[in-house]
């Protein structure tokens, strides 16, 4: 417990000096700093070597302080209440005098925000009079961390501080909506589609190419840097092979997501699976099918990207 709260004052003394800090969140680790600073925000570009022109998402606390920077609409109140805190990211009207970085958006005129569920950050967030913009804590185009080691084994000593929260319980990131018109899908994500189909009573596209006209939905993502080949039934005996069922048996090269088909458990492990193939230098990557529903579509969704020339 005393390490607990020093690890917690520790991440907050560096954020409020306008460092980043690696953090734990239930979707997957963030590189995160004051989301007030143009300073603050410049590191987080620098260090992830991202594009400037791809905004970030900004974390908050409760409803209240968001309030400061975003205008708040009828459907994000209703799924705000249904689904927050969790792994849900909206994107809002700025407010005109909202405080946020112009570098946290590019300039532009809206925000992507999240209420994260993890106690860590969530302790963090109540802590500090500023919201914390976090993407996720890897280097550009490569694949999200779920663990402490995962942040460190990105950047090394280049990040100040990295708080550990265990490992990510959902492991992939946050499903993605713009709500500033009518609802649209931008990312697949840790919140079952389906759930929110259900909730709004609406059906949204889950092709790529509508979500590829927002800056960092690229086709290239996530990726191991190993080749990926999907809905292999049989695998070359060299390559490391991605299943979500037992029945295949047992072999050094195969690599379990789930063993009974649970999806949610398959996207848990899916970003700590493949970082474990790339440390044991696979020069291949071939996966078995998995079905493209609920949790499943997120996880297709990743390994299209990460399968991508
Ligand atoms: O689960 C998550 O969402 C994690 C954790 C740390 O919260 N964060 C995360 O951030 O995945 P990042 O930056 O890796 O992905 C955020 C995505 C990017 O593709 C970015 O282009 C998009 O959100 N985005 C951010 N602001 C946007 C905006 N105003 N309009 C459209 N897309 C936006
Ligand atoms: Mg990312």
């Amino acid at each position: 417990m005393k390490n607990y709260n020093s690890n917690i004052k520790k991440s907050i003394s560096y954020l409020k000096n306008n460092d980043c800090v690696g953090i734990p969140t239930e979707t997957v680790y963030g590189l995160a700093a004051n989301a007030y600073s143009d300073i603050a925000i410049s590191k987080i570009y620098k260090l992830k070597k991202r594009p400037t022109s791809n905004p970030l998402i900004v974390h908050y606390h409760s409803l209240e302080s968001l309030r400061r920077d975003c205008k708040i609409n009828k459907n994000f109140l209703k799924l705000y209440k249904k689904f927050c805190p969790g792994p849900l990211t909206f994107i809002l009207k700025l407010k005109k005098n909202s405080l946020i970085s112009k570098k946290v958006t590019n300039g532009g005129t809206s925000l992507a925000i999240r209420f994260p569920k993890h106690q860590l950050i969530r302790k963090i967030l109540k802590e500090i009079n500023f919201p914390l913009a976090a993407p996720s804590a890897n280097i550009s185009t490569s694949i999200s961390p779920v663990t402490k080691q995962d942040v460190f084994d990105e950047f090394g000593k280049n990040i100040k501080y990295i708080l550990d929260g265990g490992r990510s319980k959902i492991g992939l990131e946050s499903t993605i909506l713009d709500l500033t018109t009518i609802p649209k899908l931008i990312r697949l994500g840790g919140l079952n589609i389906l759930k929110i189909e259900r909730f709004l009573n609406c059906n949204f596209s889950y092709k790529r190419k509508i979500s590829l006209n927002y800056p960092g939905q690229s086709k290239i993502h996530y990726s191991p840097g190993i080749p990926i080949k999907l809905n292999i039934k049989k695998p070359k005996k060299h390559s490391a092979y991605l299943l979500i069922s037992k029945k295949k048996g047992k072999n050094k090269n195969f690599f379990y997501l789930t063993k009974n088909k649970n999806l949610d458990e398959a996207g848990k492990n899916l970003y700590n699976i493949l970082r474990q193939i790339k440390k044991k230098k696979y020069k291949l990557i071939e996966v078995e099918k998995i079905p493209n529903t609920g949790i499943g579509l997120a996880i297709n969704d990743r390994l299209l990207r990460a399968s991508a020339k």
